[in-house]
């Protein structure tokens, strides 16, 4: 027989290579409704030229509005201008959340000889800090710490994280080092306290939510990168531009699914990609995102939603906190677990609705006050799917779910209180308004 992969091997090298382009490490050469923002940039970097050193630098903005890839084409130009007398060090504190990482990974970068690099562990703050500063101090040029998804290295330790960095600025003597902070929050600099704050605030630059007609201007460029523009239809452009601007204008989005369309117009040896690749390429990567917070949750949060979606599963009507509750501790029992108290749940319920995993809605209970209703959205049996992977929950057989404290929410019906009052209230005090 004619080995049926073969038909698979011809073009994937070359499929690959031109797909790259469209991945996410992939920093192109132009970036188009963003020359605002490299302007800026440039001409506040371009403060080098002058031995003076740039001021520091915030950079705000949703997800996938392009703050991460221009901070590196930026940065990637100046030291291409600029060899002998810049150095710019990336760090991602989402990746590297503690001041010793930020100071082992920025020390590293400098340091070139592989058997003098810092150890990832075992030195104290204070040894690797003074051994960065002394790596800064041998370079005697402008040093540029880009710090991306900075809010997260602001929360540890009070601030003291996030302050320990910027003292570098302070306590380097014949070089100098700058920042460019990237964050996605607006509000970042009025969290902060006052002396991180003045150390930060100096120049900030905004990177705006992408329309529909920028992101499909974004899309094109790539697409023609691709070389393979003549097989991608143009409204095939448009669409994945239209789903990306209604996810808040996100290019990263919207060049994923471009990306997933292409494949899977490719692997079905479809000539042309169209529409339809791209509603199932939609759907591929919702999946994707809904395994992804899935799998990211504790294990308590997992067996809640577990619970929440065979409470469903067995009534479609309205579920309230207390049901979802008994059958979260019967849950418990059966793996072994140790339960939550209720109390703890009403937090964790909260944080899967902020997750989008659950939807819950306050309701009167007229003399009984009121409480959460709760639904499970759309895909619950993939939810299921992906809960059951998890190590401790792939045990899960099935619970008996009783009906005895199921409330009815229809008005003549909501004073047969059958939820014990203690646990209710317990639970109610803790309600998300
Ligand atoms: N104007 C643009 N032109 C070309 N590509 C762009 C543009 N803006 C964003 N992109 C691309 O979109 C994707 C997401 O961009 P990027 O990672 O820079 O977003 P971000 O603002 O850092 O998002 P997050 O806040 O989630 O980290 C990248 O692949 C990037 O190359
Ligand atoms: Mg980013």
């Amino acid at each position: 027989m004619t080995n049926p992969f073969f038909k698979y091997r011809s073009n994937e090298v070359d499929n690959d290579l031109r797909l790259t382009v469209l991945s996410s490490s992939f920093i192109p050469d132009s970036f188009p409704h963003r020359s605002d923002q490299i302007d800026q940039m440039v001409k506040i970097l371009s403060s080098v030229m002058r031995n003076s050193p740039p001021s520091n630098l915030l950079l705000y903005g949703k997800s996938g509005t392009g703050k991460t890839s221009v901070a590196k084409k930026v940065s990637n130009l100046l030291k291409e201008a600029f060899p002998e007398k810049v150095k710019v060090i990336y760090i991602n504190c989402q990746l590297n959340d503690s001041t010793y990482s930020v100071l082992v990974n920025a020390a590293n970068s400098i340091i070139a000889n592989e058997n003098e690099k810092i150890p990832l562990s075992g030195w104290t703050v204070e040894r690797i800090y003074n051994e960065l500063l002394r790596q800064i101090e041998k370079f005697s040029g402008f040093i540029v710490l880009v710090l991306d998804e900075i809010d997260k290295l602001a929360r540890k330790n009070d601030g003291d994280s996030l302050y320990v960095i910027l003292k570098l600025a302070d306590d380097a003597k014949s070089s100098r080092v700058s920042f460019i902070g990237i964050t996605n929050y607006t509000s970042f600099l009025e969290t902060l306290e006052a002396r991180v704050r003045s150390r930060l605030n100096q120049e900030s630059i905004v990177f705006p939510s992408y329309n529909a007609s920028q992101l499909r201007d974004i899309l094109q460029e790539r697409v023609n990168l691709t070389g393979m523009a003549g097989m991608v239809e143009e409204s095939a452009v448009s669409l994945c531009a239209a789903i990306g601007a209604r996810e808040h204008g996100d290019a990263r989005k919207a060049i994923d699914l471009m990306r997933i369309s292409i494949e899977i117009g490719i692997r079905d040896f479809m000539e042309k990609i169209g529409e339809e690749n791209v509603y199932k390429a939609r759907d591929k990567y919702e999946m994707n995102i809904l395994r992804e917070s899935i799998n990211g949750l504790p294990l308590h949060s997992k067996i809640l939603l577990l619970s929440a979606v065979v409470t469903q599963d067995q009534d479609k009507d309205n579920m309230i906190t207390g049901e979802i509750y008994e059958n979260y501790k019967k849950i418990c029992d059966e793996l072994s677990v140790q339960s939550l108290t209720s109390r703890r749940i009403g937090d964790l319920l909260s944080e899967l609705d902020d997750l989008g995993l659950i939807i819950t809605v306050t309701r009167s209970l007229g003399r009984y006050g009121r409480t959460r209703v709760i639904t499970v959205p759309d895909h619950d049996e993939l939810m299921k799917k992906y809960l059951l992977e998890d190590e401790v929950l792939n045990t899960f057989k099935g619970i008996k779910i009783g009906k005895q404290h199921r409330l009815k929410m229809d008005a003549d019906e909501s004073q047969s209180r059958t939820v014990k009052e203690d646990e209710m209230n317990d639970i109610l005090s803790s309600r998300k308004e």
